[in-house]
Protein backbone atom coordinates (compact mmCIF):
# COMPACT_ATOMS: atom_id res chain seq x y z
CA UNK A 1 0.00 0.00 0.00
CA UNK A 2 1.52 3.44 -0.58
CA UNK A 3 2.11 5.66 2.37
CA UNK A 4 0.18 9.12 2.02
CA UNK A 5 1.21 12.55 3.52
CA UNK A 6 -1.18 15.38 4.02
CA UNK A 7 1.57 17.43 4.58
CA UNK A 8 3.31 17.04 1.46
CA UNK A 9 2.44 18.76 -2.04
CA UNK A 10 0.31 16.30 -4.54
CA UNK A 11 2.25 16.96 -8.03
CA UNK A 12 -0.14 14.92 -10.96
CA UNK A 13 1.65 14.11 -14.41
CA UNK A 14 -0.89 13.50 -17.17
CA UNK A 15 1.43 11.28 -19.43
CA UNK A 16 4.34 9.38 -17.88
CA UNK A 17 6.42 9.17 -21.52
CA UNK A 18 9.39 10.50 -22.07
CA UNK A 19 9.18 13.94 -20.53
CA UNK A 20 6.41 12.54 -17.83
CA UNK A 21 9.47 10.28 -16.00
CA UNK A 22 12.01 12.99 -16.06
CA UNK A 23 9.56 14.93 -14.20
CA UNK A 24 8.10 12.50 -11.93
CA UNK A 25 12.12 11.84 -11.17
CA UNK A 26 13.08 15.51 -10.56
CA UNK A 27 9.84 16.35 -8.95
CA UNK A 28 10.63 13.52 -5.89
CA UNK A 29 14.68 14.77 -6.35
CA UNK A 30 13.88 18.34 -5.57
CA UNK A 31 11.56 17.34 -2.98
CA UNK A 32 8.45 19.33 -4.81
CA UNK A 33 5.93 16.33 -3.28
CA UNK A 34 4.35 13.22 -3.62
CA UNK A 35 3.67 12.16 -7.23
CA UNK A 36 0.82 10.89 -9.41
CA UNK A 37 1.44 9.19 -12.68
CA UNK A 38 -1.91 9.05 -15.19
CA UNK A 39 -1.38 7.61 -18.58
CA UNK A 40 -3.64 5.52 -20.54
CA UNK A 41 -0.57 2.96 -20.59
CA UNK A 42 -1.21 1.79 -17.09
CA UNK A 43 2.09 -0.16 -16.60
CA UNK A 44 4.14 2.51 -17.91
CA UNK A 45 2.48 4.85 -15.10
CA UNK A 46 2.84 1.98 -12.61
CA UNK A 47 6.37 0.86 -13.98
CA UNK A 48 7.71 4.53 -13.95
CA UNK A 49 6.29 4.92 -10.41
CA UNK A 50 7.74 1.79 -8.71
CA UNK A 51 11.30 2.78 -10.83
CA UNK A 52 11.77 5.95 -9.35
CA UNK A 53 10.27 5.32 -5.79
CA UNK A 54 12.92 2.18 -5.87
CA UNK A 55 15.73 4.81 -6.50
CA UNK A 56 14.72 6.65 -3.11
CA UNK A 57 16.89 4.48 -0.95
CA UNK A 58 19.88 5.77 -2.97
CA UNK A 59 18.52 9.41 -3.88
CA UNK A 60 17.49 10.09 -0.24
CA UNK A 61 13.81 11.86 -1.10
CA UNK A 62 10.93 11.03 0.63
CA UNK A 63 7.83 10.94 -1.87
CA UNK A 64 5.14 8.83 -2.42
CA UNK A 65 4.53 7.44 -6.44
CA UNK A 66 1.80 6.25 -7.71
CA UNK A 67 0.60 5.17 -11.51
CA UNK A 68 -2.51 4.77 -12.69
CA UNK A 69 -4.94 4.58 -16.13
CA UNK A 70 -7.74 5.72 -13.63
CA UNK A 71 -8.16 9.87 -13.68
CA UNK A 72 -9.19 9.85 -10.20
CA UNK A 73 -5.13 9.64 -9.40
CA UNK A 74 -5.20 12.96 -10.27
CA UNK A 75 -7.63 13.82 -7.28
CA UNK A 76 -6.56 17.16 -5.45
CA UNK A 77 -2.83 17.82 -7.06
CA UNK A 78 -2.31 21.33 -6.08
CA UNK A 79 -0.02 20.92 -9.85
CA UNK A 80 -0.30 19.14 -12.60
CA UNK A 81 1.92 19.24 -15.43
CA UNK A 82 0.30 17.54 -19.17
CA UNK A 83 2.26 15.73 -21.63
CA UNK A 84 0.50 12.90 -23.01
CA UNK A 85 -0.13 13.51 -26.70
CA UNK A 86 2.04 12.22 -29.91
CA UNK A 87 5.50 13.86 -29.99
CA UNK A 88 7.40 14.48 -33.15
CA UNK A 89 9.21 12.40 -35.54
CA UNK A 90 11.66 13.87 -37.60
CA UNK A 91 10.51 15.79 -40.80
CA UNK A 92 7.63 16.63 -38.25
CA UNK A 93 6.46 19.98 -37.91
CA UNK A 94 5.06 20.94 -34.27
CA UNK A 95 2.34 21.78 -36.40
CA UNK A 96 1.39 18.47 -37.47
CA UNK A 97 0.55 17.62 -33.94
CA UNK A 98 -2.47 19.65 -33.89
CA UNK A 99 -5.57 17.29 -34.82
CA UNK A 100 -3.89 14.28 -32.85
CA UNK A 101 -3.15 15.90 -29.89
CA UNK A 102 -5.83 18.06 -29.34
CA UNK A 103 -8.23 14.75 -29.21
CA UNK A 104 -6.06 13.95 -26.34
CA UNK A 105 -6.25 17.30 -24.74
CA UNK A 106 -9.77 17.73 -24.90
CA UNK A 107 -10.23 14.28 -22.64
CA UNK A 108 -6.99 15.44 -20.35
CA UNK A 109 -8.93 18.47 -19.46
CA UNK A 110 -12.32 16.89 -18.37
CA UNK A 111 -10.36 15.22 -15.92
CA UNK A 112 -8.44 17.81 -14.81
CA UNK A 113 -11.89 19.99 -14.28
CA UNK A 114 -13.72 16.87 -12.50
CA UNK A 115 -10.17 16.07 -10.48
CA UNK A 116 -8.19 19.07 -9.61
CA UNK A 117 -9.82 22.26 -10.62
CA UNK A 118 -8.11 24.58 -8.30
CA UNK A 119 -4.35 23.31 -9.34
CA UNK A 120 -2.00 25.23 -11.27
CA UNK A 121 -1.87 23.13 -14.60
CA UNK A 122 1.77 23.47 -16.85
CA UNK A 123 1.28 22.31 -20.65
CA UNK A 124 4.05 20.71 -22.32
CA UNK A 125 2.11 19.10 -25.66
CA UNK A 126 2.76 20.35 -28.67
CA UNK A 127 1.66 22.19 -30.82
CA UNK A 128 1.78 24.20 -27.39
CA UNK A 129 0.81 27.69 -27.49
CA UNK A 130 -2.83 26.07 -29.27
CA UNK A 131 -2.81 23.36 -26.81
CA UNK A 132 -2.56 25.38 -23.65
CA UNK A 133 -5.11 27.93 -25.35
CA UNK A 134 -7.14 24.27 -26.06
CA UNK A 135 -6.54 23.09 -22.71
CA UNK A 136 -8.14 26.04 -20.70
CA UNK A 137 -10.95 26.50 -22.53
CA UNK A 138 -12.39 22.45 -22.36
CA UNK A 139 -10.82 22.86 -18.60
CA UNK A 140 -12.76 26.44 -17.63
CA UNK A 141 -10.12 26.61 -15.41
CA UNK A 142 -9.09 30.39 -14.63
CA UNK A 143 -6.57 31.63 -16.93
CA UNK A 144 -3.92 32.58 -14.81
CA UNK A 145 -3.74 28.84 -13.26
CA UNK A 146 -3.32 27.37 -16.81
CA UNK A 147 -0.04 27.76 -18.50
CA UNK A 148 2.47 26.77 -21.26
CA UNK A 149 5.63 25.80 -20.41
CA UNK A 150 8.13 26.77 -23.99
CA UNK A 151 9.99 29.73 -22.45
CA UNK A 152 12.03 28.56 -19.78
CA UNK A 153 13.11 25.72 -22.44
CA UNK A 154 13.48 27.91 -25.74
CA UNK A 155 15.90 30.48 -23.30
CA UNK A 156 17.88 27.49 -21.82
CA UNK A 157 19.10 26.73 -24.71
CA UNK A 158 19.88 30.27 -25.94
CA UNK A 159 21.71 30.35 -22.62
CA UNK A 160 23.40 27.02 -23.33
CA UNK A 161 24.65 27.67 -26.61
CA UNK A 162 25.95 31.56 -25.33
CA UNK A 163 27.49 30.10 -22.47
CA UNK A 164 29.58 27.54 -25.09
CA UNK A 165 30.30 30.19 -27.32
CA UNK A 166 31.55 32.84 -24.85
CA UNK A 167 33.30 30.24 -22.59
CA UNK A 168 30.94 31.00 -19.66
CA UNK A 169 28.70 29.59 -17.56
CA UNK A 170 25.10 29.22 -18.27
CA UNK A 171 24.06 30.33 -14.67
CA UNK A 172 25.70 33.72 -16.13
CA UNK A 173 23.88 34.27 -19.11
CA UNK A 174 20.66 35.49 -18.72
CA UNK A 175 18.25 35.73 -22.10
CA UNK A 176 15.12 35.30 -23.00
CA UNK A 177 12.84 34.12 -26.07
CA UNK A 178 9.17 36.02 -26.98
CA UNK A 179 6.69 34.06 -28.90
CA UNK A 180 5.33 30.79 -30.08
CA UNK A 181 7.02 28.06 -29.35
CA UNK A 182 7.62 27.07 -33.03
CA UNK A 183 10.34 28.35 -35.75
CA UNK A 184 8.98 31.84 -35.35
CA UNK A 185 9.72 32.31 -31.75
CA UNK A 186 11.78 35.79 -31.33
CA UNK A 187 15.25 35.44 -29.01
CA UNK A 188 15.69 38.88 -27.86
CA UNK A 189 19.27 39.71 -28.34
CA UNK A 190 19.14 43.33 -26.88
CA UNK A 191 17.49 41.74 -23.39
CA UNK A 192 19.86 39.23 -23.01
CA UNK A 193 23.12 39.49 -20.97
CA UNK A 194 26.42 37.95 -19.79
CA UNK A 195 26.63 38.86 -15.92
CA UNK A 196 24.92 41.62 -16.81
CA UNK A 197 26.63 43.19 -19.47
CA UNK A 198 24.20 43.25 -22.87
CA UNK A 199 24.65 41.17 -25.69
CA UNK A 200 25.27 43.74 -28.12
CA UNK A 201 28.08 45.43 -26.07
CA UNK A 202 29.67 41.80 -25.96
CA UNK A 203 29.87 42.12 -29.60
CA UNK A 204 30.64 45.69 -29.51
CA UNK A 205 34.00 44.40 -27.18
CA UNK A 206 34.79 41.59 -29.76
CA UNK A 207 34.20 38.76 -27.16
CA UNK A 208 31.73 37.54 -30.65
CA UNK A 209 30.82 38.47 -33.60
CA UNK A 210 27.34 39.32 -34.76
CA UNK A 211 27.22 36.47 -37.66
CA UNK A 212 27.75 33.93 -34.43
CA UNK A 213 25.01 35.71 -32.36
CA UNK A 214 23.15 35.55 -35.73
CA UNK A 215 23.44 31.92 -36.02
CA UNK A 216 23.06 31.01 -32.38
CA UNK A 217 19.80 32.65 -32.54
CA UNK A 218 18.42 30.36 -35.94
CA UNK A 219 20.37 27.10 -33.68
CA UNK A 220 17.89 28.16 -30.71
CA UNK A 221 14.76 28.67 -33.23
CA UNK A 222 15.42 25.24 -34.69
CA UNK A 223 16.79 23.98 -31.46
CA UNK A 224 13.64 21.30 -30.74
CA UNK A 225 14.37 19.67 -34.07
CA UNK A 226 18.31 19.32 -34.26
CA UNK A 227 17.24 16.65 -31.18
CA UNK A 228 14.71 15.25 -32.97
CA UNK A 229 16.77 14.36 -35.73
CA UNK A 230 19.58 13.38 -33.59
CA UNK A 231 17.68 10.71 -31.53
CA UNK A 232 14.55 10.06 -33.57
CA UNK A 233 12.21 11.94 -31.08
CA UNK A 234 11.44 15.20 -29.41
CA UNK A 235 13.79 16.39 -26.62
CA UNK A 236 12.48 15.41 -22.76
CA UNK A 237 14.99 15.98 -20.27
CA UNK A 238 15.47 20.16 -20.92
CA UNK A 239 11.97 20.31 -21.20
CA UNK A 240 11.08 18.49 -17.97
CA UNK A 241 13.60 20.03 -16.26
CA UNK A 242 11.88 23.85 -17.47
CA UNK A 243 8.53 22.38 -16.39
CA UNK A 244 9.87 21.78 -12.93
CA UNK A 245 11.33 25.12 -12.52
CA UNK A 246 7.61 26.89 -12.97
CA UNK A 247 5.92 24.08 -10.75
CA UNK A 248 8.44 24.88 -7.67
CA UNK A 249 7.93 28.88 -8.70
CA UNK A 250 4.36 28.43 -7.72
CA UNK A 251 4.49 26.13 -4.87
CA UNK A 252 7.19 27.85 -3.23
CA UNK A 253 5.41 31.28 -4.13
CA UNK A 254 8.93 32.26 -5.89
CA UNK A 255 7.65 35.03 -7.89
CA UNK A 256 9.60 34.10 -10.92
CA UNK A 257 10.13 35.50 -14.00
CA UNK A 258 9.88 33.08 -16.99
CA UNK A 259 8.99 33.36 -20.51
CA UNK A 260 6.17 30.77 -21.01
CA UNK A 261 2.73 30.47 -23.01
CA UNK A 262 0.38 32.84 -20.37
CA UNK A 263 -3.13 34.44 -22.11
CA UNK A 264 -2.54 37.93 -23.45
CA UNK A 265 -5.56 39.41 -23.52
CA UNK A 266 -4.94 43.14 -24.24
CA UNK A 267 -1.18 42.75 -23.58
CA UNK A 268 1.77 43.25 -26.23
CA UNK A 269 -1.53 44.23 -28.60
CA UNK A 270 -2.73 40.46 -28.02
CA UNK A 271 -6.35 40.14 -27.82
CA UNK A 272 -7.49 36.38 -26.01
CA UNK A 273 -4.18 34.40 -27.37
CA UNK A 274 -1.77 32.61 -25.29
CA UNK A 275 1.53 33.30 -26.33
CA UNK A 276 5.21 33.44 -25.33
CA UNK A 277 5.63 36.54 -22.82
CA UNK A 278 7.42 37.08 -19.58
CA UNK A 279 5.35 35.96 -16.68
CA UNK A 280 5.63 36.39 -13.03
CA UNK A 281 4.45 33.09 -11.37
CA UNK A 282 3.87 32.69 -7.40
CA UNK A 283 1.25 31.61 -5.45
CA UNK A 284 -1.50 32.55 -7.71
CA UNK A 285 -0.15 31.15 -10.63
CA UNK A 286 0.81 33.89 -13.57
CA UNK A 287 0.55 36.46 -11.23
CA UNK A 288 1.55 39.60 -13.86
CA UNK A 289 2.95 39.55 -17.53
CA UNK A 290 5.38 42.37 -17.94
CA UNK A 291 5.36 44.29 -21.16
CA UNK A 292 8.67 45.28 -21.93
CA UNK A 293 9.64 47.81 -24.89
CA UNK A 294 10.22 46.69 -28.00
CA UNK A 295 12.03 47.80 -31.02
CA UNK A 296 9.77 48.21 -34.61
CA UNK A 297 12.13 45.02 -36.10
CA UNK A 298 11.65 43.45 -32.83
CA UNK A 299 7.80 44.23 -32.88
CA UNK A 300 7.76 43.04 -36.62
CA UNK A 301 9.18 39.75 -35.55
CA UNK A 302 7.22 39.33 -32.51
CA UNK A 303 3.76 40.07 -34.33
CA UNK A 304 4.72 37.55 -37.10
CA UNK A 305 5.08 34.93 -34.08
CA UNK A 306 2.05 35.84 -32.93
CA UNK A 307 0.47 35.51 -36.30
CA UNK A 308 1.47 32.15 -36.82
CA UNK A 309 -0.04 31.13 -33.31
CA UNK A 310 -2.87 32.62 -34.31
CA UNK A 311 -3.06 31.08 -37.69
CA UNK A 312 -2.98 27.48 -36.28
CA UNK A 313 -5.51 28.78 -33.85
CA UNK A 314 -7.85 29.49 -36.39
CA UNK A 315 -7.57 25.14 -38.15
CA UNK A 316 -8.26 24.19 -34.35
CA UNK A 317 -10.83 26.10 -34.07
CA UNK A 318 -11.82 24.92 -37.22
CA UNK A 319 -11.51 21.43 -35.96
CA UNK A 320 -13.69 21.73 -33.33
CA UNK A 321 -16.50 23.52 -35.55
CA UNK A 322 -16.18 20.05 -36.95
CA UNK A 323 -16.54 17.84 -34.28
CA UNK A 324 -13.28 16.42 -34.76
CA UNK A 325 -11.36 17.84 -31.44
N1 LIG B 1 -4.35 10.14 -21.52
C1 LIG B 1 -3.24 9.89 -20.79
N2 LIG B 1 -2.04 9.64 -21.35
C2 LIG B 1 -1.97 9.63 -22.68
C3 LIG B 1 -3.08 9.90 -23.49
C4 LIG B 1 -4.31 10.15 -22.86
N3 LIG B 1 -5.43 10.39 -23.56
N4 LIG B 1 -2.67 9.81 -24.78
C5 LIG B 1 -1.36 9.55 -24.77
N5 LIG B 1 -0.93 9.42 -23.50
C6 LIG B 1 0.42 9.11 -23.02
C7 LIG B 1 1.10 8.02 -23.80
O1 LIG B 1 0.67 6.72 -23.40
C8 LIG B 1 2.57 8.28 -23.49
O2 LIG B 1 3.03 7.51 -22.38
O3 LIG B 1 1.25 10.25 -23.20
C9 LIG B 1 2.60 9.78 -23.14
C10 LIG B 1 3.44 10.63 -24.08
O4 LIG B 1 4.75 10.23 -23.91
P1 LIG B 1 5.80 10.18 -25.13
O5 LIG B 1 5.16 9.53 -26.32
O6 LIG B 1 7.06 9.59 -24.60
O7 LIG B 1 5.99 11.72 -25.50
P2 LIG B 1 6.93 12.80 -24.78
O8 LIG B 1 8.28 12.80 -25.39
O9 LIG B 1 6.82 12.66 -23.30
O10 LIG B 1 6.23 14.17 -25.28
C11 LIG B 1 4.90 14.47 -24.94
O11 LIG B 1 5.29 16.83 -25.09
O12 LIG B 1 7.05 18.13 -25.95
C12 LIG B 1 5.79 17.58 -26.19
O13 LIG B 1 5.86 17.26 -28.56
C13 LIG B 1 5.82 16.60 -27.33
O14 LIG B 1 3.46 16.60 -27.59
C14 LIG B 1 4.55 15.86 -27.08
C15 LIG B 1 4.47 15.79 -25.57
Amino acid sequence: MPRSSSSRSKIALVGGGNIGGILAQLACEKKLGDVAIFDINAGVAQGKALDIASSAAVEGFHATLTGSDDPAILRGAEVVIVTAGLPRKPGMSRDDLVESNAKIISSIARHIREQAPEAFVVCITNPLDVMVGHLQREANMAHEKVVGMAGVLDSARFRHFLACELGVSEQDVSAFVLGGHGDSMVPLVRYSNVAGIPLPEIVRMGWTSQETIDAIVARTRNGGAEVVKLMGTSAYFAPAASAIAMAQAYLYDEKRIFPCAAYCKGVYGVEGLYVGVPALIGKDGIEKIVEIELTPQERTLFQESIDAVSALNKVLVALREQGKV
